[in-house]
């Protein structure tokens, strides 16, 4: 059955030996492309929200939680990365092992983590932005800074720094990259002035219940919290465009991880330790204890760490959204255009472009709040097939050469399998009706377009782009041979 068919590992070698992508990464760009994904919304927002009205001081609970499971789903990726150094992360894991048709909603999934991700940390970004410019005397209207779902007319700020974002990434990877190593640095310091200002001040009191919800409040704010650790997978999207992938994106996944979970459970001990939980009950808890604690300039300094810390989630998710609509229309599942590659800057151009308008449309004018948690529903989706794929893998191919082998794959793989199925039956009921609704959409595209387009359909015109290509590998090696 057409829709079971895998890619053969040899056709991931030759896309990888042809590859026209720039490789520019080592494993320090890794690591703090990592840490620019996965700080933003979720440390700088979602925490207070999810104190106050979910689990209290058992927040911290809930960051462990969340972190183990992209524990366990980062070894998995990192062997899968090590072994399939290929652009498109989770669709590209299980087009070689579950089949087209899965991978094909692992893809679509994919989108509503980039697509609509970024669009909703956009529009947190323009809150920020505005929320600055208000302390400074400069109010903003609101008919320029809200959808027309919102009470104004165009959210500006958000659709402008998309586009900024978006005209970055057209310049080149190296650019990119160079430019996030500045902003991650800006977030990550304001995040440490933010401890070293407010941890004297806890008082172990306020931690006093831990549990006022109890243990389903810890539950549901992992759900939500899980927004935070969501980006480390993008990382593994750039296994095409790193230098060593085998070493650098294992050591790229893990260590941002860490980095993070460490982070979030000090800022969320802080936070519920330096005010009683109860107060912490607005978009932006962390410039709120400063002020609360006489430190004024709080607001304004972490105010603009979270500038730069929301850039740089908007920048990674565009990347990755780019980079899997190549891969799924390198393999013929979405027309040609998507993988064009520009020969100046070494990027797909084009579809970079497609990608920032159609998010600079969507965080302009939707109330983007209302499907926020759709992020999580297709990240946890994706993560799923990815384990159960990296399982797979192992059976079905246990002699390919995997330079990172994840320790006790199949305990973690189905460990990391039953903590994401857990976490995504924590999602509301309006979010599992969306996402369902989501992927039958995506199903339909399947049918009509991806499975008589496919790279292994034979007789489609990307089948025999790819036969173009093996055959001139082939007379490349006899050419080699004879000399
Ligand atoms: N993890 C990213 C954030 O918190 C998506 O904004």
């Amino acid at each position: 059955m057409e829709f079971l068919r895998t890619k053969p590992i040899a056709a991931f070698q030759h896309d990888l030996a042809h590859s026209s992508l720039k490789k520019g990464l080592n494993a320090m760009d890794i690591t703090l492309l990592g840490l620019g994904i996965i700080i933003g919304t979720g440390i700088f927002v979602l925490t207070g929200v999810v104190a106050a009205e979910y689990a209290g001081p058992g927040i911290m609970l809930s960051f462990i939680l969340a972190g183990i499971t992209c524990g366990f789903v980062a070894m998995a990726y990192s062997e899968l990365a090590a072994a399939l150094p290929v652009a498109g992360s989770g669709y590209t894991y299980t087009y070689s092992t579950l089949g087209e048709l899965i991978a094909w909603l692992v893809g679509w999934g994919l989108i509503l983590e980039y697509s609509v991700g970024s669009a909703t940390v956009a529009v947190g970004w323009s809150a920020y932005l505005t929320g600055l410019l208000k302390s400074a005397g400069m109010p903003l209207p609101t008919w320029l800074t809200a959808g027309p779902w919102d009470g104004g007319l165009i959210n500006l700020p958000a659709m402008l720094i998309v586009g900024v974002i978006t005209l970055l990434l057209i310049r080149g990877i190296t650019e990119s990259s160079r430019v996030n190593k500045i902003l991650v640095f800006v977030k990550v310091a304001a995040i440490f002035i933010f401890l070293f200002l407010a941890a004297p001040h806890i008082e172990p009191s306020n931690w006093v219940p831990v549990l006022p919800f109890g243990w389903h409040g810890v539950s549901a704010g992992t759900a939500v919290i899980f927004f935070s650790y969501i980006g480390f997978d993008c990382i593994a999207t750039a296994a095409e465009e790193t230098k060593n992938p085998n070493r650098d994106m294992p050591i790229g996944i893990i260590a941002s991880l860490g980095i993070c979970t460490l982070l979030y459970i000090c800022v969320s001990a802080t936070l519920t330790g330096v005010v009683p939980y109860t107060e912490l009950d607005n978009a932006e808890p962390v410039a709120y204890v400063l002020r609360h604690l006489g430190y004024s300039f709080g607001s304004a300094l972490v105010g603009t760490g979270a500038l730069c810390g929301l850039s740089t989630v908007i920048l990674v998710f565009l990347y990755a959204q780019s980079r899997a609509f190549f891969a799924m229309s390198r393999d013929g599942l979405l027309p040609r255009f998507f993988s064009r590659v520009n020969p100046k800057t070494n990027t797909p151009v084009e579809v970079t472009l497609v990608v920032g308008t159609i998010v600079a449309v969507m965080a302009g004018l939707t109330p983007i709040n209302i499907i926020a948690e759709m992020t999580s529903a297709g990240t946890l989706f994706a993560f799923s097939c990815s384990l159960l794929g990296v399982m797979v893998l192992r059976k079905k191919h246990p002699q390919l050469p995997r330079p990172f082998r994840c320790p006790w794959l199949y305990t973690m793989a189905t460990l990391g399998f039953v903590f994401c199925v857990y976490i995504f039956s924590n999602l509301s009921m309006h979010t599992f009706e969306f996402f369902f609704s989501w992927l039958l959409v995506g199903g339909l595209i399947y049918w009509f377009y991806g499975r008589r387009h496919s790279a292994l359909q034979v007789g489609s015109a990307a089948y025999e782009a790819h036969q173009a290509g093996y055959r001139a590998d082939a007379q490349a090696a006899r050419t080699q041979a004879s000399e």
